[in-house]
């Protein structure tokens, strides 16, 4: 299988050298200054050619100076892969964040995101927005030594072997993967936002990650002019999920990163009426919203009863039978058919799972006190 993948992007690699017949060094230097300009520009074949590494950390694998890591505080839960962050912004630019839920990023904006397993690099994904204002995405799997990746093909690469990933085996997704999650909600960059980069962070979320130093924050951000326009109240707070408790925000949070980008009320599933996407700038309305689109809400999904029967109407979250609430089941489903989230998973998120459970039953606890409210 990475035989095939080398083989086909080298194959790529050849008729980009046929096509435009640039000597190696002005590939490098052709997507390091003009790909931000020039739209047609086809895709790098290797990440090192992508401007992650700067203009001449390429060979030392040294991320460039100017680019700046980041850790969102509601991570993706992938199968328990660590994951590494960058943006990159062209000199001289800034962010219009006056939507303070959906930032404008400047043309030529870059994001990578890196993928690893057992301490090692398996794929690094890339987002690149073009001079025509739309967004590009690609992937790039690392070879063995761990040197450099190369462009992976559009469809993916369903099994690739990876020491490390559960069964060995690791799913690249397809572009048409990455644009299912990432173009289904108010902005395409799902991890880099106010929410995501308050430096009020969520300490309980599973899998929170601690920024290590020098990571960017909304702070730093605007201190750096690379922000601007937040609206002065989001500017003044630091934002923060509005809930009740600190496992309702927790799980606020976990549905907002990993469910959120599909089931909002913008994208294209807004007509199943499923809110889990937290705004900052009306953080108690989002949080009152997502709560009252789930709980009691008649199901359209058949959940499985086992043998308790079919005779009550299945709902996402149902009131005192946590274990009916399709939430759960299919969050919890071994099949992958019916697992949520559909794609980027292959295990079950235990603490996710775990976390979502309590809030119900916390809910159900404190309802007499709390009627609709998160
Ligand atoms: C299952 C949904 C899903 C799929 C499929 C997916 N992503 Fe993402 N991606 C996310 C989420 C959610 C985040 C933010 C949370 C995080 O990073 O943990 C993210 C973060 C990123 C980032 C960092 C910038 C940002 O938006 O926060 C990049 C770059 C990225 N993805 C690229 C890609 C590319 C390229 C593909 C396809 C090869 C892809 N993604 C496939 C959900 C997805
Ligand atoms: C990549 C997009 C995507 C992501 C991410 C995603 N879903 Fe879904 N979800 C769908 C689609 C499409 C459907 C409708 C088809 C189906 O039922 O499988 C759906 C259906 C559902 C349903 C059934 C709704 C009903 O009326 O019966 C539930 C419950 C659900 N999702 C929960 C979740 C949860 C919880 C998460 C996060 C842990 C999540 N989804 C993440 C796309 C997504």
């Amino acid at each position: 299988m990475v035989v095939r993948v080398q083989a086909g992007a080298l194959l790529v690699l050849l008729l980009l050298v046929v096509v435009a017949s640039p000597a190696r060094g002005e590939v490098t230097e052709r997507s390091a200054t003009t790909v931000a300009t020039a739209p047609e520009t086809p895709l790098p074949q290797r990440l090192s050619e992508t401007g992650l590494y700067g203009a001449d950390g390429a060979s030392a694998r040294v991320v460039g100076a100017d680019t700046l890591p980041f850790s969102p505080q509601y991570p993706l839960w992938s199968d328990g892969a660590s994951k590494r962050r960058w943006i990159r912004l062209p000199p001289g630019t800034f962010i219009d964040a006056s939507d303070p839920d959906a930032w404008r990023f400047p043309v030529g904006t870059r994001l990578w995101k890196e993928f690893a397993h057992a301490g090692r690099p398996i794929e690094t994904r890339f987002i690149e927005r073009l001079a025509d204002g739309r967004w590009r995405f690609a992937t790039y799997v690392w070879n063995l030594q761990g040197t450099d990746a190369l462009l992976a093909p559009e469809r993916g690469v369903r099994a690739l072997p990876a020491p490390g990933a559960p069964g060995g085996l690791y799913a690249v997704p397809s572009r048409a993967d990455c644009r299912g999650c990432h173009e289904g909600g108010p902005t395409p960059v799902l991890g880099f936002g106010a929410l995501q980069l308050s430096p009020d962070r969520d300490p309980q979320v599973p899998h929170a990650e601690t920024p290590p130093p020098g990571h960017t924050d909304l702070a730093d951000l605007q201190a750096r002019g690379l922000l601007r326009l937040l609206p002065p109240d989001v500017a003044r707070t630091p934002p923060r999920i509005a809930a009740g408790s600190a496992v309702a925000r927790s799980a606020l949070g976990y549905l907002h990163a990993n469910c959120g980008h599909c089931h909002n009320d913008t994208g294209p599933l807004a007509a199943m009426d499923m809110a889990m996407l937290q705004s900052v700038a009306d953080a108690p309305g989002s949080a009152r919203r997502t709560w009252a689109s789930l709980y009691g809400k008649t199901s359209r999904f058949r959940a499985d009863r086992g043998d308790r029967g079919d005779d009550a109407e299945a709902q996402c979250i149902a009131p005192g039978r946590v274990d009916d609430s399709t939430l759960l089941q299919r969050m919890a489903s071994p099949h992958v058919m019916s697992r949520m989230p559909p794609m980027g998973v292959s295990i079950v998120d235990v603490a996710g799972l775990q976390l979502i459970r309590q809030w119900i039953l916390d809910h159900e606890h404190l309802s007499h006190l709390k009627e609709n409210a998160p």
